[in-house]
């Protein structure tokens, strides 16, 4: 009770005061205050803007594993009216990285009163600016992820109970990539269209054919979504407009599709813009690939799991990206979804986890940690 009541006040203090990606000044302050007080060092080998590297274990050497949790927050204005929402304006824990960054410290009190046993050393990452999907390049650029042989990490999930935990080999999270097609044509007057290069022409049947990529390049077996979510061209209801805009996202489960989806997308742009005259130029944004789970790290957190009593679940993959794929093209790595039993899902503006998952999070990545240490220690 009394580890519980310590998780659930800095969850609830984190919640309070959630700071936007790269802005995490305070939050760092506060888990560097925490970790300091447990008595667990903080790595400053590996310099971070925001976000910080501590370690515990590694007293006689050993290897070394990495238990990352993300930082961050939106800005949402939070709608929960609960006792300890949020004190800034615009700004909320609306996709429970405070619940993350919690647990995670949970898993470090553990695996601290343990230091002596472990068999090599577990970094703790505390990664800023997951939402913008660019925190696990700062970690990695700091050399923190040198030497790491497994890394974990976790998203809560509202949809599964507390004490249920999902695990999955293999791909979890969708590959995440934005685009931006600016479409040039000439501009003229409405009732003259010959003597323009209409690019709204341009722009509506470029979103209609992407849709044939899903449904004529994709295997019926895969899947993949392109979402154009922004169209902005003209400013009169009379003039042909000289250009066109168009922004959207593409979601992949797996490299080799999101390969042909992307390869294909960059076709039809520049075919259908070249059949209707204009000329188009296309901006990726690159997000993170696609989650996708170590099948023997995933074996070895469902042993975990069960020795610690949870229900293990196989959870359906989430379309939804998460930069902890960054870390996994480097180092195996196993990301879990752990039940957290809310009403509604990541983003919302009433968005809450219930709090009896903080001790069941902490203790099950303790448990993961020290376990794999001991076998790559063999
Ligand atoms: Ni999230």
């Amino acid at each position: 009770m009394v580890f519980e009541q310590r998780l659930v006040e800095i969850r609830r203090h984190l919640h309070q005061y959630p700071e936007l990606s790269h802005e995490e000044v305070e939050t760092t302050a506060y888990i560097k205050s925490i970790l300091q007080k447990a008595g667990i060092r903080i790595a400053d080998a590996f310099p971070l803007q925001t976000g910080l590297i501590a370690e515990v274990g590694g007293l006689h050497g050993g290897p070394i594993i990495a238990l990352r949790a993300d930082i961050d927050a939106l800005p949402i204005q939070e709608e929960t009216g609960l006792p300890y929402a949020s004190k800034i304006a615009g700004r909320m824990h609306a996709c429970g990285h405070d619940f993350h960054t919690a647990a995670i410290l949970g898993a470090a009190f553990l695996l601290k009163e343990k230091e002596q046993e472990l068999a090599g050393t577990v970094r703790l990452v505390f990664q800023p600016a997951e939402e913008k999907a660019t925190g696990a390049a700062a970690v990695l650029k700091s050399g923190a992820m040198e030497g790491v042989q497994a890394i974990y990490g976790m998203h809560n999930k509202p949809d599964l109970p507390v004490g249920t935990i999902g695990i999955k080999p293999g791909p979890l999270m969708a590959a995440c990539d934005g685009f931006r097609i600016e479409l040039a044509g000439k501009g003229s007057h409405a009732a003259v269209p010959e003597a323009s290069v209409d690019p709204v022409v341009a722009a509506a049947f470029l979103t209609t054919a992407f849709q044939s990529i899903v449904s004529r390049n994709v295997s019926s077996l895969d899947s993949a979504v392109i979402s154009v979510t922004k169209l902005n061209s003209g400013t009169a209801w009379n003039v042909i407009p000289e250009t066109a805009v168009l922004e959207g996202t593409i979601r992949c489960f797996d490299a080799k599709v999101r390969d042909r989806v992307l390869g294909r997308f960059e076709q039809v742009v520049q075919g259908v813009s070249a059949a209707y005259g204009t000329k188009a130029s296309l901006q990726w944004f690159d997000g993170p690939p696609p989650v996708h789970n170590d099948e023997r790290l995933a074996e070895e957190a469902r042993k975990a799991a069960e020795r610690q009593g949870l229900r293990v679940v196989t959870p359906q993959p989430s379309p939804a990206g998460e930069d902890f794929a960054f870390y996994q093209q480097h180092i195996p790595g196993f990301f879990a979804f752990v039940g957290t039993g809310g009403a509604h899902e990541w983003h919302h503006p009433a968005f809450d986890v219930n709090e009896k998952a903080l001790p069941v999070s902490a203790a099950f990545f303790a448990e993961l940690a020290s376990a794999e240490l001991k076998r790559l220690a063999g």
